[in-house]
C-alpha cells in the first residue's frame, strides 16, 4: 500500500481528485469505480469543475445501493451520484451504473450487476471511502473477503451513522446491495480516502491490522495497487506513521534516495 498523509481533508481530497483526472487524461474510456459518502463530496466538487460539460466519455460502476430506495428517493446512492456528478459532467446515463435498489428481485440484481461489471472489462480505477467500522463499500465486518456482488444486512453501527443523512421520521435501509471484497480485489488500482478523526482506528487497523473479515478493510492489504490519501486527523493511530511520511513526503510519489 502507498499511504499518503496531507495536511487536511481538503488537500487530501485534491490530490484524490487530480489522481482520477489523470486517469481519464490517460485512458478517456476508463471503467471508473465510483463511492459516495460525505468524504467524496469535494472530490466530486473537483471533478465537476475540471470536467465541466463536455460529454464524460468515461463509464462508471457505483459500489452500492440501498434496497428498497429508488433512484429518485434523496438518500439514494443513484440521486447522490446524479447530483454530485453524472448531471454535471454530462455522463449518458448507459455509461453510469449503480444497483437498481428498487429492482424487484434484489438478489438478481446484484447477479446482473456482477456480470455487468466483467462484461464492461472490470474496473480501471475503483474509489472507496473506509467506514468507521472498516467496511468498503457495504461490506460490513465479517463479510467474506471473496465475496461477490450480493445483498448485505447493515450493521447497527452504519445504520446509525448514515442515521444523519435521513429525516428523522424515515426509515433508514437495512439492506443493500454492495460490490462484494473479491469484486473490488479485481480492479486494476484502487484508491480508499478517508478523512478525520472518526476514520483514524479504521485507518490504523486496515493498514497495520492483520488481514481479517472482522475489518473489511484489511484485504486490501492483498491487492497490489492501492494508493491510501488520509489527513492528518486519520493518520493518528499509525505506528509506522514516520515511514510512510519518509517514503512519501508531503503525499509525494516515492522518492528513491
Ligand atoms: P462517509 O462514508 O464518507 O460518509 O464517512 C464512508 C463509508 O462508509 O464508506
Amino acid at each position: 500500500m502507498k499511504i499518503l498523509i496531507f495536511p487536511d481533508a481538503a488537500t487530501a481530497s485534491a490530490e484524490t481528485a487530480r489522481r482520477i483526472l489523470a486517469t481519464l487524461a490517460a485512458q478517456p474510456c476508463a471503467v471508473l469505480g465510483l463511492a459516495t459518502g460525505g468524504t467524496m463530496k469535494p472530490v466530486y466538487e473537483a471533478l465537476r469543475t475540471a470536467l465541466g460539460q463536455s460529454p464524460a466519455t468515461f463509464t462508471s460502476f457505483n459500489l452500492d445501493e440501498y434496497v428498497g430506495l429508488p433512484s429518485t428517493h434523496p438518500q439514494s446512492y443513484a440521486y447522490y451520484m446524479k447530483t454530485h456528478l453524472f448531471d454535471a459532467v454530462a455522463l449518458p446515463g448507459a455509461q453510469a451504473h449503480l444497483p437498481r435498489g428498487d429492482a424487484p428481485d434484489p438478489a438478481a440484481e446484484a447477479t446482473r450487476y456482477e456480470a455487468t461489471i466483467a462484461a464492461a472489462g472490470g474496473i480501471d480505477l475503483q474509489l472507496l471511502g473506509l467506514g468507521a467500522n472498516g467496511h468498503i463499500g457495504f461490506n460490513e465486518p465479517t463479510s467474506s473477503l471473496a465475496s461477490r456482488t450480493r445483498i448485505k444486512t447493515l450493521t447497527h453501527k452504519t445504520v446509525t451513522d448514515n442515521a444523519r443523512y435521513f429525516g428523522s421520521d424515515e426509515v433508514v435501509p437495512r439492506l443493500a446491495i454492495t460490490m462484494g471484497i473479491g469484486t473490488i480485489l479485481d480492479s486494476r488500482a484502487i484508491l480508499l480516502l478517508a478523512t478525520g478523526a472518526g476514520k483514524r482506528d479504521a485507518v490504523a487497523r486496515m493498514i497495520e491490522g492483520s488481514i481479517s473479515a472482522a475489518c473489511p478493510a484489511t484485504a486490501l492489504q492483498l491487492h497490489a495497487n492501492v494508493t491510501v490519501l488520509i489527513d492528518e486527523a486519520a493518520a493518528a493511530n499509525l505506528k509506522l506513521r514516520d515511514y510512510y511520511e519518509t517514503v512519501h513526503p508531503g503525499g509525494a510519489d516515492e522518492i528513491y534516495t
